[in-house]
């Protein structure tokens, strides 16, 4: 979920309505927002996109104050009634919260038993609670302090009171949460993206955290009600960065700018000398672990599988790579001198950040690899790595996986020269090799989209399989087709499919093979042989130097341990074009979100 809050002198709903739209990659299956004026509060809220939610809104309301929501249903089925903001019984407060209270149900039961809800959300207690000690008489400012001691979980939560004017409350715990501060305006937002349009000055909170936002002044205090004090910093986004162009996609832009994004890459990480290097603390830090665990969810988990491979072939260090959902109760036992990497495109994803606190809390090191500068996992860890591919909008992640396998390629490269290792292999030029192959791939579009004409168009289910590196990009590929075409795909290691899963080929069931590994060439062609035999359609993708007569695509040749860059490039388009072609929404797809930050 996303939120946004605006005071100031302008017109309030459309600064909140743009702001959403920027944040509609949050969540997007309900929103809605609440603007004040001299007669009141007046919500406005609508089931579906942002687009739904402005045809609802009153073009005539005229407000200078307001907040606003957009959601990814947790407590709750997507509705109006469920869309945010909600409001205390007499009408008084209006609420929106990102995040999850866990103890809800008991603060209802203790608090609230006399108290008539009108929704099945978690937020509606915040809401309430405040209004029970306003009613106890308290002021709000106290009131809203004293809920907030007593709830558990994240929240990001901005309040409007009706009696008042002249603020918005705004508190902050594990979710993520700025102040966007401007000339006699100020606002609120989950994400700078959503408020660049005000301003480019935020102010950045920490957990437990509550602020006081009128249009002249930004208070922000802690729980003891003392007052902390902290200056803006310079969001370094530019807003032309987050505009589809002529595009007619996010997602297809950012498959374009990959090649763009590894080259950046590559003089963000060279010295004066133009040879490669990351900060001397870091590769000291890898360096000494043991073992390194890499925690990461969905995309950024499959680039921690490639990354494992990478720091074990060039830096000579054993990896663990973990889901981070499962990590906490199926904790490993842990090395002597652990390192652990967190590998997140948003770098707020809250199952990541729950390992991330424990293994703090044990005392060990982190290092984020992160695309956002700032973020959650970015500030809670000891050190960071950025992947400098821009904002990354569409929420089926593309640069921001290949960025992620590329600063994981120069940390292990990097790591093992720090360690003296011999490893001939210049990765400056390899990569320029595979940028230069990116925009090859980046030009074959009418063939990735006539592969999934072909194979894709009237399927329920496909296959992918791979082995030795390649396993790990069908993964990839799978996840990229069943998340935006809904496709029932799944990756398989290419000696695994026949151990159960080929019951399910049938006459014509698509299976897309991946052949860049000369080591498994043999292998993974027989693996292929063997669903043929059982009708499956195949369509193998393999690298110039192994191709095979009857081979339906051909990438261009690039360094063995590199192909996962540019390997995955046609199976992004194949999934992009698989969406067109069942005119599913492509950017936005069903039940998703782009950045989940509730466990
Ligand atoms: C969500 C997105 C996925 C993404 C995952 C991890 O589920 O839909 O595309 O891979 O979160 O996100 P992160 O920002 O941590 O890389």
């Amino acid at each position: 979920c996303g939120i946004v809050g605006y005071i100031g002198l302008n017109d309030a709903k459309e600064i909140l309505l743009k702001g959403l739209e920027k944040l509609e990659y949050r969540g997007y299956d309900s929103s809605g927002i609440a603007v004040k004026n001299e007669s009141g509060v007046t919500v406005f809220k609508e089931k579906g996109r942002i687009a739904d939610l402005r045809g609802a809104v009153d073009e005539n309301t005229v407000a200078h104050t307001g907040i606003g929501h957009t959601r990814w249903a947790t407590h709750g089925i997507p509705s109006r009634e469920n869309a945010h903001p909600h409001q205390s019984n007499s009408g008084r407060l209006t609420l929106v919260h990102n995040g999850v209270i866990e103890n809800y149900a008991i603060l209802k039961r203790e608090y609230l038993q006399d108290v008539a809800f009108k929704s099945e959300t978690d937020t509606e207690v915040i809401v309430q609670l405040i209004e029970k000690f306003v009613n106890d008489g308290m002021e709000v400012e106290e009131a809203f302090r004293q809920t907030l001691t007593l709830l558990e979980g994240s929240y990001a939560i901005a309040l409007l009171d009706t009696k008042n004017d002249e603020t918005i409350f705004v508190a902050k715990n594990k979710s993520p949460l700025l102040i966007g501060v401007g000339k006699d305006f100020n606002v609120v937002a989950s994400d700078a993206m959503a408020m660049l349009q005000v301003t480019d000055q935020f102010l950045e909170l920490m957990d437990k955290e509550m602020v006081i936002v009128t249009k002249e002044k930004v208070t922000i205090k802690n729980l003891s009600n003392e007052e902390v004090m902290r200056a803006p910093y310079t969001a370094e986004l530019d807003a032309s960065d987050i505009e589809k162009g002529t595009y007619p996609h996010y997602m297809l832009k950012e498959v374009d700018e990959q090649p763009a994004v590894i080259r950046k890459i590559i003089q963000a990480y060279q010295n004066e000398e133009g040879k490669l290097a990351i900060d001397y603390n870091i590769t000291e830090a890898v360096s000494e672990a043991d073992r390194i665990y890499i925690i990461a969810c969905g995309t950024s988990y499959h680039a921690g599988l490639i990354g494992k491979q990478f720091l074990e072939n060039m830096a000579q260090i054993p990896v663990e790579v973990h889901v981070a959902s499962e990590f906490t109760y199926n904790m490993p036992l842990l090395s002597k001198k652990p390192l652990f990497i967190f590998i997140s495109q948003s770098g707020e994803t809250a199952d990541s950040r729950a390992v991330l606190v424990s293994i703090k809390a044990l005392g060990h090191k982190a290092l984020t690899i992160t695309n956002v500068p700032g973020s959650t996992l970015s500030r809670e860890a000891d050190y960071t790595l950025l992947l400098h591919a821009g904002p990354e909008i569409a929420v089926a992640s593309t640069k921001a996986y290949t960025a992620q396998v590329a600063v994981l390629s120069i940390l292990a490269n990097v790591t093992g020269q720090f360690r003296n290792l011999e490893y001939d292999f210049d990765l400056v030029k390899e990569l320029g090799i595979v940028a230069t192959a990116m925009e090859a791939l980046c030009d074959s579009k009418e063939e990735m989209e006539a592969i999934a004409h072909g194979y894709l168009s009237v399927t329920r289910n496909c296959f992918f399989i791979g082995r030795s590196l390649d396993y790990y990009v069908v993964l990839e590929g799978a996840l990229k087709l069943k998340e935006i075409s809904y496709i029932q795909a799944e990756g398989f290691a290419g000696g695994e499919l026949k151990h159960g899963t080929i019951a399910l080929i049938e006459e014509g069931t698509p299976v897309i093979a991946l052949a860049t590994q000369a080591g498994v060439n043999l292998s993974i062609r027989g693996n292929v042989k063997e669903v043929v035999a059982r009708g499956a359609n195949p369509c193998i993708i393999s690298m110039k130097g192994l191709e095979e007569e009857d081979d339906r695509f051909i990438i261009p040749e690039v360094h063995e341990l590199l192909t996962p860059l540019i390997s995955v490039i046609p199976l992004q388009l194949i999934a992009y074009y698989a969406a067109l072609h069942r005119e599913c929404d492509v950017d936005k797809p069903r039940n998703l979100a782009k950045s989940v930050t509730v466990e």
